[in-house]
């Protein structure tokens, strides 16, 4: 059975709308999966780099959940791939850790998706602003599974019910697709 490692990268998940959500309607698939909150394990930014590989050794398919911070993943997730993707383990001729396991970007924007064009207010395609995650896996032998994103989770759309509601249906979808992809 397929193991998943969600690696949750959000500082303030109880106050989320989006990525709470996603989490929430995952869990009711039942599929066999760690959630690791980097934010509540280190508040201080001071990462346990061997648990942290011995989850990732553990998974076969790594989730990286979280809302989208200036077009790019919550600062906590960055430091993560700078300490625990070390040379040796993930990358480089004898870092094979991470050979065949599988990668998924799942995200949440502020911003409709929508605007996630050339021309459009975020000008950029998801795709365009994925690459580098996309490059990271290529880098550490892990299977590319593209990213899953749901767009318009901000304070409008919060104060909005109507809206809320169809933001809602959208993040469930969401963790279907995610369960889908992960249980192949
Ligand atoms: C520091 C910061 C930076 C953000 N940068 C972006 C961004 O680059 N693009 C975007 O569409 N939304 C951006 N947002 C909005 C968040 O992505 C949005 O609030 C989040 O996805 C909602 O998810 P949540 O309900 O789980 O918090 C930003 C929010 C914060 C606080």
């Amino acid at each position: 059975m397929t193991k998943a490692l969600f690696v949750i990268a959000h500082p303030n998940i109880e106050q989320s709308t989006g990525n709470k959500t996603i989490i929430e309607a995952y869990k009711k698939f039942n599929i066999d999966t760690e959630y690791d909150e980097i934010y509540k394990l280190y508040p201080d930014y001071k990462i346990d780099v061997k648990a942290e590989q011995e989850k990732l050794l553990k998974a076969d398919v790594v989730v990286l959940q979280f809302p989208m911070y200036w077009y790019n993943a919550p600062s906590l997730l960055r430091k993560w791939f700078e300490d625990v993707l070390e040379h040796g383990f993930a990358y480089g001729s004898q870092g094979k850790a991470l050979k065949d396991k599988r990668l998924i970007v799942s995200l949440t924007t502020g911003a409709p998706l929508d605007a996630f064009k050339e021309g459009g207010f975020q000008n950029f395609t998801i795709d365009d602003l994925t690459k580098g995650f996309h490059q990271l896996a290529n880098l550490c032998s892990l299977t590319w599974e593209d990213f899953i994103a749901t767009g318009g989770v901000n304070p409008f759309v919060k104060n909005q019910p109507e809206q809320l509601k169809v933001v809602i249906e959208d993040l469930k979808k969401h963790a279907k697709l995610l369960a889908d992809r992960i249980n192949v």
